[in-house]
Order: structure tokens, then sequence, then C-alpha cells
């Protein structure tokens, strides 16, 4: 079975009592549950990784991505300002999604900037939960 990585960056723990209007009500065990659900019904296995910090979510992909298909990262605010984190997507050699719960090209002005972006394949955001079940989608997709 092919594996993906399911990555979240700072303050992600911290899901379900952060501003439910932007990233929901689910907690990160409920949205890493629900993502696995969604991963098993295509087939794929979901290994996740949660960090607030930047070098550990950096060992992390070095460590776990040889033996991965494919990463789902929402690194959080490290997404806009995180270039140490886009050389690691980037020799990790795997088709990336960048994801998030909000709509980050509406809101504040810094956080429609991705600086990820350029190692991911895709930027699917604003749909909260439903921005993963797209990105394991598009995986499916891209690796099989
Ligand atoms: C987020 C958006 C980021 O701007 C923010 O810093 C987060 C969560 C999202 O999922 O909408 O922590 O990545």
């Amino acid at each position: 079975m092919k594996t993906i990585l399911l990555i979240h960056g700072a303050n992600l723990n911290l899901l379900g009592k952060r501003d439910p209007r932007h990233y929901g009500n689910l907690n990160l065990k409920q949205l890493e549950n629900l993502v696995k659900k969604e991963a098993k019904s295509c087939g794929l296995k979901v290994k996740s990784f949660q960090s607030n910090h930047e070098g550990a979510l950096i060992d992390y992909i070095q460590k776990n991505s040889p033996k991965a298909d494919g990463i789902i990262i929402n690194a959080g605010a490290f997404t806009h300002s995180s270039y140490a984190l886009h050389d690691a997507l980037l020799d990790a050699h795997l088709p990336t999604i960048e994801v998030h719960l909000s709509d980050v090209k509406n809101r504040e002005n810094w956080r429609s900037k991705s600086v990820i972006e350029p190692a991911c394949r895709q930027v699917i955001g604003g749909e909260k939960e439903k921005s993963y079940y797209k990105a394991v989608a598009v995986l499916k997709e891209i690796i099989d």
C-alpha cells in the first residue's frame, strides 16, 4: 500500500481551540483520523506528524520521505516564511500538496504568500477538512 505523510506545522496542535470561522471545530486527532479514513478508502496509508518546531518538521521529512510516496502538508504560519521547509520538500522528491483549512488568499495580506508553494504540485485551501480530502484525491491520481 502506498504511504502519504500528513504533516502539520505551528499551532495546529491547538485545532479545536482556534478560531472556528477559519479553522472549523475539529481537533487535530479528529482531523487526522478523518484524513486517514478518506485515504484508506482510496487504498492509501497515512503517517501523521505535527510539530511547532521548524527543524523538527525538516528532520521528519528527511527521515520519512525515502519510504513514502507523497506528502500532504499544512505548515501553519511556516508556510509564509520557511525557506528551509521549502528546500526540505524539494529535496524529498515526492509529489507534495500544500493544504490550508482557511481561505489564506482572502485574509491578511501576509497569509496570501506561500514560500513553500514552488516545492508543491498544488495548493488547496479554504474548505476546512474538505481541503484535505481534495488533496488525498489529487495525490491518489498522481501516485497511481
Ligand atoms: C493555516 C493558515 C496559516 O496562515 C496559519 O498560520 C495557520 C493555519 C490554515 O490551515 O488555514 O496556522 O495554515
